[in-house]
């Protein structure tokens, strides 16, 4: 990562912890939940406050910035990666997992630049775990560097994924059809922590072997794609092309072997790109 953007990051850092911490205060109180694109799509005043904590405090650094950010984008802000510096933000990722108590809970910035990701910060603020990664510079969690694990047979794997939140019938049928198919490889497990960046931070730390998902959003995983590559695992397509940020579907993985024997298994079906309404 050219040194230009150190400055970015550390106060991506810094942001990150102070938007944890108002989420983890949050916890404390009674979670008013609202709907966005179902019923099983939630938000809450919190979601809102952090991303706008976020936006504000970056803005002020940093004016000439660009942001897509999710509850901007359902507030109508418009989902468009240009060239500019831009920033990539979830300030609550796991906003089911919030709404619950159930303790994964990520704040994820990423940080691209001419449609590169230059970093991503992840912090699992109920955990009080910092994961980041610097493109150049490595990932860590808390100052220890993280590496991928080093398996390469998929029958002794690990593999992450979400069931999201569509409950079309055709589309939870291929979800279920995936999972079976990828558990009777076999694999030893399939995990999801219900908050993609958490789950990215796993495979990047050689907790998992992999995860997958589609309809996914580029804020869920822009940060998470960076770690994953820094701790020296790959990030995919669905159909085995390069990763594309807005397409809402991706694989990473330790290495591209367990990469391409998961994307042999995936039912592909359609999701409506996060740059679709220009
Ligand atoms: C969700 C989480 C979840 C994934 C969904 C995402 P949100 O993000 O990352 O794990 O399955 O696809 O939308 O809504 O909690 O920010």
């Amino acid at each position: 990562m050219a040194d230009q953007w150190q400055e970015a990051f550390d106060h991506a850092v810094a942001v990150a912890r102070k938007a944890g911490k108002v989420v983890r205060d949050a916890l404390q109180n009674e979670v008013k939940v609202m709907h966005k694109s179902s019923s099983v799509d939630l938000v809450t005043k919190t979601d809102q406050k952090v991303e706008k904590l976020i936006i504000a405090s970056v803005k002020e650094k940093f004016p000439t910035h660009s942001f897509i950010g999710e509850e901007s984008v359902a507030e109508g802000h418009k989902c468009e990666l240009t060239d500019n510096p831009t920033w990539i933000i979830d300030p609550i990722d796991g906003t089911t997992n919030f709404v619950h108590g159930f303790p994964f809970i990520a704040v994820s910035i990423g940080f691209a630049v001419k449609k590169e990701l230059e970093f991503g910060v992840v912090y699992s603020c109920v955990e009080d775990k910092m994961y980041t990664g610097q493109r150049g510079k490595g990932a860590y969690c808390d100052g220890v560097q993280l590496n991928v694990s080093a398996l390469k047979e998929i029958n002794h794997s690990i593999i992450l994924s979400e069931l999201g939140s569509n409950r079309d019938t055709i589309v939870v049928n291929k979800i279920f059809s995936t999972m079976q198919k990828i558990l009777c490889i076999p694999v030893h497990g399939i995990r999801g922590c219900g908050t993609a960046a958490t789950n990215m931070c796993m495979v990047a730390s050689g907790a998992a072997e992999a995860f997958f998902e589609i309809g996914i959003h580029c804020w869920d995983i822009a940060a998470g794609a960076a770690i994953v590559r820094e701790a020296g695992g790959v990030v995919f397509d669905v159909d085995g092309g390069p990763f594309d940020l807005m397409s809402r579907r991706m694989v990473c993985a330790n290495n591209k072997i367990i990469a391409d024997r998961i994307i042999k298994e995936i039912d592909v079906f359609h999701v409506e790109r996060d740059d679709a309404k220009k």
